[in-house]
């Protein structure tokens, strides 16, 4: 469908032609989000389509992000679009998690299972086929971790540069190995994500370098895909709760928008409720909630969850607004929280990263005060792969995991390795005991 960029401020709402290469209104300084500017009314059809699509062998149709493409503002682009066969990630029934969580039944929307191990992927092929329409060689992000290795894939995929900003010292080993091995200039930066955001956006206007963070509106149309997908794999009946992290709060807002378009469209007829589960230490957003007066960041975010320690969430005005819309609810959760949660999504056999285990760990807050309730349909979205961060999970269950102030965090579903003799008399003994 024909698009256009529209500032999200309500007061301003001004038009950019959809191939303007701007990420803030010029106008007010507000968030720039896709708006269609055709209202075609063809569900079922689109719905026909996309499952025809899942058995075809062209690469936009195996994508689970341009298998979708009528809902995405590449119309006559399609032959420019860069794809790894992201999407395509599966729902996983996880009874163990439910009665951990005090739910009857839970599902996993795994996106751990896309070509680089994050959600990022869903939006990173829609950003950087925007850079190539756009004739941009250079792309460039700062990231906690996941959008760097995405954005190096698929600039690598695609041959152009990337550049990548990092916290120096607060982001996970298989993150920063994943942007090295896909090729991409690495810098660490002495600062938190939230500063170093800040200095990207200096050096991106000065060097005419394509930004790919989640204030690319571009990376959100890529995200909603998440949304199709699950929906479609659903038979298009919606869940009572989608349940995701919020770091910058990207994912957020592109949850919200892909549930409005699909209502719009006529492909939905109910909203879910969006539950966004933040980190203790980095949840200036749940905190802002709380009261609905004014947004303060959190100047030193802490957690061990390092994907979503993050202090100042550019997208914060688009996630109040998607919460509202959907009657969400938004929630903190503990480190210890975090870490036993994510050992049960462990034990379920599906495992994840800690960002993502907070998911777990806030459904299982919202049922004990009665917000969600044990027959309640929920999905919850797992933002990462277990493999993200494997230095964590040795630390948990070898009980040698600290929170960010120095204090024990328990391994209460610990399972530490055993050394042994090689002695098969000894370990024989040990398997009897
Ligand atoms: N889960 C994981 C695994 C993430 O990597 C992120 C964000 C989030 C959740 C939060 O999503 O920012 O849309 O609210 N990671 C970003 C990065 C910030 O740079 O990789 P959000």
């Amino acid at each position: 469908m024909l698009a256009e960029l529209a500032c999200f401020e309500q007061q301003c709402r001004e038009r950019f032609p959809i191939d303007e290469a701007i990420y803030n209104c010029p106008a007010c300084g507000g968030l720039l989000e896709v708006v269609f500017t055709e209202d075609r009314m063809a569900a079922e059809e689109w719905k026909r389509t996309w499952r025809e699509r899942r058995t075809s062998n062209r690469m936009l149709d195996q994508s689970g992000v341009w298998r979708y493409r009528e809902l995405l503002p590449f119309d006559g682009h399609h032959h420019q679009a860069v794809s790894l066969r992201e999407g395509n990630t599966p729902l996983l029934d996880a009874p163990r998690a439910a009665r951990y969580a005090g739910l009857d039944h839970l599902t996993f929307k795994h996106q751990g299972f896309n070509p680089t191990g994050s959600f990022k992927d869903n939006g990173m092929t829609c950003g950087v086929t925007q850079a190539i329409r756009l004739d941009r060689q250079r792309v460039a992000c700062v990231s906690t971790g996941n959008t760097s290795a995405s954005m190096a894939a698929y600039a690598s995929a695609a041959g152009l540069d990337s550049i990548v900003f990092i916290p120096h010292g607060n982001i996970s080993y298989g993150k920063l190995a994943q942007a090295l091995e896909y090729g991409a200039r690495t810098f660490q930066v002495e600062a938190n994500f939230d500063q170093i955001l800040a200095l990207v956006r200096v050096l991106a206007d000065r060097l005419g370098i394509y930004l790919l963070n989640s204030i690319n509106p571009f990376r959100i149309e890529g995200q909603k895909s998440i949304i199709f997908e699950m929906l479609d794999q659903r038979d298009w009946n919606p869940p009572d709760w989608i349940v995701l992290p919020g770091g910058n709060l990207g994912n957020t807002s592109a949850f919200g928008k892909a549930l409005r378009e699909l209502c719009q469209f006529g492909l939905i007829h109910k909203l879910p409720r969006l539950a966004v589960i933040q980190a203790e230490g980095a949840a200036p957003f749940y905190h802002f909630m709380q009261k609905r007066d004014e947004f303060r960041s959190v100047p030193e975010p802490r957690t061990l969850a390092t994907a979503i320690r993050i202090g100042d969430p550019v997208s914060w005005p688009k996630a109040l607004h998607e919460v509202t819309v959907t009657n969400g609810v938004v929630e903190q959760v503990s480190e210890q929280e975090i870490a036993d949660a994510k050992a049960i999504v462990g034990q379920c056999g599906i495992g994840c990263e800690p960002a993502s285990a907070a998911t777990l760990a806030g459904i299982q807050k919202l049922t004990s005060t009665g917000v969600i309730r044990a027959d309640d349909d929920v999905v919850a979205v797992l933002t990462g792969n277990v493999l993200k961060d494997p230095d964590y999970i040795y630390r948990y269950h070898t009980g040698q995991l600290k929170d960010p102030d120095g204090n024990a965090i328990e391994a209460r579903f610990g399972n530490s390795p055993v050394v042994v003799p090689n002695d098969a008399e000894a370990i024989a003994k040990m398997l009897e005991a």
